[in-house]
């Protein structure tokens, strides 16, 4: 009861902010370095809805969008592309869209080839944030406009514009389940936790970890939350390229070495949903005892399986048509000389410069919301999550 209590509260919160689209960054996230900080700020009141966003239109001539994402091999970026290459088509652009099978080397050509064939805007989720810089000063010595899509591009003064949704509060928002399920501000505890983090490459992961972390340093300092393993530093639970077999093969050493012994584990914290795949796997075939409270992000088909079957306590909610939406309106808003949407010119330093950013609102999911949230909304179809 007080768990579907709890899930009530943090969706009634959470759906506010998703009426609002994308709305203003909720905490204020700290460097782009992945050090734990202060306690996390308090999410602000989820700001009034935003009117519906007039539909985007491509300047007369349209021109060519390149849309550079990383890999096919996880479920959103597939999700991501087609979302953009619709929306650039039917705003009158012509799209390239690319997939780069997580092989640096092959996004950097993709790149540079989208700049010789005359692009006019670039659009990158990059594999590695730091991995571009030859295609982005190319691209900015032919005056090409690049947008950074949900993980920032770093080292580099040719970005223009990043687009993504609010990261830190993303970890909040799974740190502080974690807190309020467990009732650390007044159960005795102790309890068990562990962590994965995301991949070192990808700016997005130490935002994830510290909003999570944040949340739930106070709790390990004072002994009530417990790390059997020890590892709590994000580059010892960091996940390279978001491997579900690494991050299981991970969990698997984890629960040999620490649980074997009939340890209980009371909650993992998984920065995604391809992460939090193979520590379920792992805990499936390796730890008998009381099911642990598990989180996650981008309500993966699978985890969302795993959620209505209890196998994962949530997920985070980050609606890849309203991060493409947004882009194709940043977009259309470059090319028409317009005022280009930011709502963060403050949280998203790169390296070299503080990018103007626009971020849009994570969203809490579980076993009690899935069905506004993905069917309802016509994110996912009832067959796709039989
Ligand atoms: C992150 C992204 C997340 C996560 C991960 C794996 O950059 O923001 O949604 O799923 O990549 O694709």
């Amino acid at each position: 009861m007080k768990k579907k209590l709890l899930s009530a509260i943090l969706m009634a919160t959470m759906t506010v902010s998703l009426l609002a689209g994308c709305g203003e960054a909720a905490a204020p996230a700290p460097a782009a370095e992945p050090a734990a900080t202060e306690e996390a700020a308090p999410a602000e009141e989820a700001p009034a809805a935003e009117a519906e966003a007039p539909a985007a239109e491509a300047p007369a001539g349209g021109g060519k969008i390149g849309v550079s994402m990383p890999t096919k091999d996880l479920q959103r970026w597939n999700q991501d592309g087609a979302n953009m290459e619709e929306q650039f088509k039917a705003a009158g652009f012509e799209v390239d869209l690319q997939y780069a099978s997580n092989d640096v080397q092959t996004q950097l050509s993709q790149v540079e080839n989208m700049i010789s064939s005359g692009c006019s805007v670039l659009v990158i989720a990059a594999i590695e944030g730091s991995s571009l810089g030859e295609a982005l000063d190319m691209a900015k010595e032919s005056g090409i406009p690049v947008i950074a899509y949900d993980r920032l591009l770093m080292d580099s003064d040719a970005v223009s514009y990043y687009a993504t949704f609010d990261n830190y509060k993303v970890g909040t928002v799974q740190g502080t389940y974690v807190k309020d399920t467990l009732d650390l501000d007044n159960a005795a505890g102790p309890f068990n936790i562990e962590f994965t983090a995301g991949d070192p490459g990808d700016n997005n992961a130490g935002f994830f970890f510290n909003g999570a972390y944040d949340v739930l340093k106070p709790y390990i300092d004072e002994g009530k939350l417990v790390v059997p393993s020890g590892q709590t530093k994000f580059d010892d639970v960091a996940t390279p390229t978001w491997g579900t077999d690494v991050a299981q093969s991970r969990a698997e050493n984890i629960l040999s070495s620490y649980y074997a012994d009939g340890t209980e584990l009371d909650a993992w914290l998984c920065s995604n949903d391809s992460t939090a795949l193979g520590v379920e796997n792992a805990l499936a075939a390796n730890y008998t005892g009381k099911y642990p409270i598990i989180t996650g992000q981008d309500c993966d088909i699978e985890n969302t399986k795993n959620m209505i079957a209890g196998k994962q306590s949530m997920s985070v909610f980050k609606d890849t048509r309203t991060l493409a939406a947004q882009v194709v309106k940043m977009v259309t808003q470059i090319l028409n000389g317009e005022t280009v949407d930011v709502n963060d010119t403050e949280t998203y330093n790169n390296g070299v410069i503080t990018v103007p950013s626009f971020l849009c609102e994570p969203v809490f999911a579980d076993a009690n919301n899935y069905k506004e949230l993905l069917l309802d909304s016509g994110y996912y179809t009832e067959d796709q999550l039989k």
